[in-house]
Formats: structure tokens, sequence, C-alpha cells
């Protein structure tokens, strides 16, 4: 595939150019403080495959955000391609780490991208990768090379849960119809080592809120006489971990499938150096469950985390008060078996059992979704292989993410189909985090390497 080369080298500055003009609009779907610019990047995303030369574009109206949707169909009989991403990004926050204004990207060099980043929010998850697909299908289409038929989902909700999407595939399945499902919103190892994320983790996401007196009281007068709602919670969230950092909620593990020791010692082969990760987090070691390496910890292992915890008096200087409330968000990633409303449901049961009669605890909970494990032997999976053999020179290594996208599982469920996750960023792409990049390199092999897939996937699906 010269022509794929040429191409990405000659229109290499528009290609560039026309991803930061859609970073530019802060399409963060977590606060509606950007509702019109979250709308305004839907619009964005339409525009381009309409440019990219898809027949049919439309926003699909949902009771939140829209959902793109784009299809170029060439011959009914041939096998078709739907492509998935996100247009929406995670908040910004904390705004004063990052180096440069998370919607104004710039682009600047790392040590892992000597060629240049793209540092903006969504740059990577998922503006950068989603865009890759709208730029692979362009230069297809205008070069009459596009082998099969190929429809579009692009949806601006991911990042909060992906709740409108369901109804709207449950409601679609025709409209929807593929032989397999594209997806670059994960990782590869390095810019060396391409690899095929596998799996991702389920996840169910609830918030806690533990209330002691009806008031928030002098701890003097007070303190020691009364449940202190901080103390409690602290105390019950130490509880959910064992010594051996197991997650002590009964049942918790009952469906947990547990790997064999042929599949751990083959997820043992992924390149992987401790004391380099170590390094990059500035970390003197590692913490985790007894009983499994770090690269089985984040990935077959389910995990219990408060993502934040707040109450009482956190102004200047001290005030002395004992709180009424304290509060935390606890998410749990899941593993293949486990289903996250039942964990939910076995969660909220043990929290309200573990808790002292002097309080009160309330659980609400956010959103979940269950994790996805895919074989290795589909046409799909060998096709994605073929393509990142040819354009990296080596093979791609199957390796399971801890990551999650919950929609992936229902897309199985209700399109019967196999989800191929080409991602293309790395996980120092600080992805959720201030400083949020992805490399000119990874974004031009993408679109480079996206076109090998539909090439392989219709000649094996012969
Ligand atoms: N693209 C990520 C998920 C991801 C990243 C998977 C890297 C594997 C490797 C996605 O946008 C995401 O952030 N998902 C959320 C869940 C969602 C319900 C907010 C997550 O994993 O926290
Ligand atoms: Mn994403
Ligand atoms: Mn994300």
């Amino acid at each position: 595939m010269k022509e794929i080369k040429n191409f990405i080298h000659q229109n290499k500055e528009r290609l560039i150019n026309e991803l930061i003009e859609l970073l530019k609009i802060p399409s963060v779907s977590a606060d509606t403080a950007y509702s019109q610019d979250v709308i305004d990047t839907s619009e964005a995303v339409k525009l381009s495959l309409e440019k990219a030369g898809c027949d049919k574009v439309e926003i699909c109206e949902t009771d939140g955000y829209p959902i793109v949707y784009g299809e170029k169909i060439i011959d009914p009989n041939l096998p078709t391609v739907l492509v998935y991403g996100h247009y929406d990004v995670q908040p910004p926050d904390p705004i004063e780490l990052w180096t440069s204004p998370p919607f104004e990207p710039v682009i600047k060099t790392t040590e892992l991208h000597p060629e240049g980043a793209i540092f903006a929010r969504g740059a990577c998850d998922d503006k950068g990768q989603m865009y890759m697909h709208v730029k692979a299908v362009e230069y297809m289409i205008a070069n009459n090379c596009l082998p099969c038929n190929v429809k579009f989902m692009i949806e601006g909700e991911e990042e909060v849960g992906s709740v409108n999407l369901k109804t709207f595939v449950e409601n679609n399945t025709e409209k929807l119809k593929n032989d397999v499902i594209l997806i670059s919103d994960t990782g590869m190892i390095s810019n060396q080592q391409p690899s095929i994320t596998t799996g991702l983790r389920g996840l169910s996401y609830v918030e806690v809120e533990v209330t002691g007196p009806n008031r928030d009281l002098h701890s003097g007068l007070y303190g020691g006489a009364v449940a202190n709602p901080i103390n409690i919670l602290s105390k019950m969230i130490a509880s959910l971990h064992d010594e051996n950092n197991h997650i002590t909620i009964p049942g918790f593990y009952d469906k947990v499938e547990e790997l064999s020791m042929e599949e751990r010692a083959e997820m043992a082969k992924a390149p992987f150096d401790i004391e380099e990760y170590k390094k990059a987090l500035d970390l003197n070691d590692v913490y985790g469950e007894a009983g499994y390496v770090t690269n089985e910890r984040n990935a077959i292992r389910p995990t219990l985390d408060v993502n934040g915890i707040w109450g009482g008096y956190t102004g200047e200087g001290a005030k002395t008060v004992i709180p009424s409330k304290a509060f935390a968000k606890i998410s749990m990633r899941l593993v293949p078996n486990q289903d996250w409303e039942e964990i939910t449901e076995l969660f909220t049961k043990h929290f309200l059992t573990i808790a002292p009669k002097g309080v009160k605890v309330k659980v609400t909970p956010h959103h979940g979704g269950q994790g996805y494990v895919t074989p290795i032997d589909s046409i799909g999976y060998k096709a994605a292989n073929m393509a990142y053999t040819e354009t990296f020179g080596i093979p791609a290594i199957p390796v399971r993410s801890g990551g999650s996208i919950p929609i992936v599982a229902l897309f199985e469920k209700e399109l019967k189909s196999k989800i191929i996750l080409m991602g293309f960023g790395l996980d120092s792409d600080a992805i959720h985090s201030p400083n949020e990049h992805f490399g000119v390199f990874n974004y031009l092999k993408g679109i480079e390497t996206i076109p090998l897939f539909y090439k392989y996937f219709v000649e094996l699906s012969k």
C-alpha cells in the first residue's frame, strides 16, 4: 500500500490541522456549561463524515447528546464494518497543571514522541483516534479502494456512561447491522510493539453518603460522644480490603473467571519493565492484590477504588468541627462473568451492613457496564493483526486492558458481531489527566493501518 503512504505524506499538514480544529471545541459531556460545545462538535463530526464521502449522514437525537451516524454502502452483498467512537471528552481539570491550555492544541515533542505529539483534551481519547477512521475512509473513498461497506456511529456520552446509546442500539439493530465492529479507543504497548486489546474490564460506579448528627457540631463539646461520619466512612472504606488486598465484600469473587497458568504465562510474555513503570510514576514500589503481578492486577483482576472523598471543613486554617455528613465516590473494575448490577447490589448490601448504628448510610449507583473478552481466532482479529504486521513490521500482541468501554459488551449482545479494538494510543498519553496528548506518529500510523484492516477483513471473509 504505497498509495496510502503517499497520501499521508502529501496531506500531513492538513490531516493534523483538521484534527486540531476538532480539538478546539471543548466537548465536555460531564459539565452542562459545555453543552452547546458538545452539540457543535456533533455538527463538526457530521461535516467531516460528509466530506469523507459518506452517502447518508445524520444527527440522531437522543434524550442526551446526539449520535452521529454515517454510511457508505457500495454493495449490500459485501461485508459491512461498523466504526464506533466518541466525540465527547473528559473535563480538563485540574486546569492549572496543563502546560498549555487544554482546548488550544499545540504540538510538542516528548521522550516517547520525538516526532511530536498533539497536546489537547481528547487528543487521544477519543477525538484523535476516532478521526483516524474518518480520514482512512476519506482516503479509501477518494481513491476508489474502499473494499466493503462502512457505517459510523460516533456518540457524545461515552465519558458519562453511554446511557442513551444503549437505547439507540437496541432500537436500531437493523440500521446498525454489520459484520464486524471496529473501535480505536484503547492503547497499544509502544510505538515499536503494536498490540490488540482483547479484553476490557466492566465497571460499577457508586456514590456513598454517611450521615451522623443532623448538623455540624463543635468537636470539643461533642467529640467522643457521637459518631463522626468521616471517621466512620474511612473505617468502612478501609475494611473493604483485607491484608492481602483482596476485596472483602461477600460474593464479590464468586463469578470471577480464573485464568489458567498457561494463559498467565502467555500474558507475561508481553514486554513490560517494572522499573520503568515505577520511574514513570515516581513510585518507590507498586501495590496491589497478593498473588498477582502488576499486569494481572490491572487487567484480569477486579478492583475497588475510591475516586473522591469529601466532607467537613477543607478551607484555609483550622475549624474544629464534627461534620454532619461524609461522602465518597467508589468504582469497581470488574472482569468477565461478573455482572455489574449484581456487584452493585452486593456492594450496597455489604456497605449498609458494616455501618455502625450511630450513622445512616445511603448508596447511590451511578453507572456501570459488563466486561468484555474476545478470541484471537476471529476473522476480525486476524485482519487487524495482518494490518499491524504490515505497517509496524512486527505482529501485534493480544493484551487485556484494565480500562472500560461499557457499551462494547452490549454491542456484541445486540448486534451479534465481534468487536475489534485497534488502539493506537500509549498509556503515557495521559488520557483523563492534565497534558493529554496523541503522537503524530500514532495518528498517522492509524490512518495508514486502518485501510489494511478493511482489505484483509474482506479477503478473509470470502
Ligand atoms: N477510552 C477509554 C477507555 C480505555 C482507555 C480503555 C484506554 C482501554 C485503554 C474510555 O473513554 C473511558 O475512559 N472509559 C471509562 C468508563 C466510562 C464509563 C467513563 C473508564 O474506563 O474509566
Ligand atoms: Mn475513550
Ligand atoms: Mn475516556
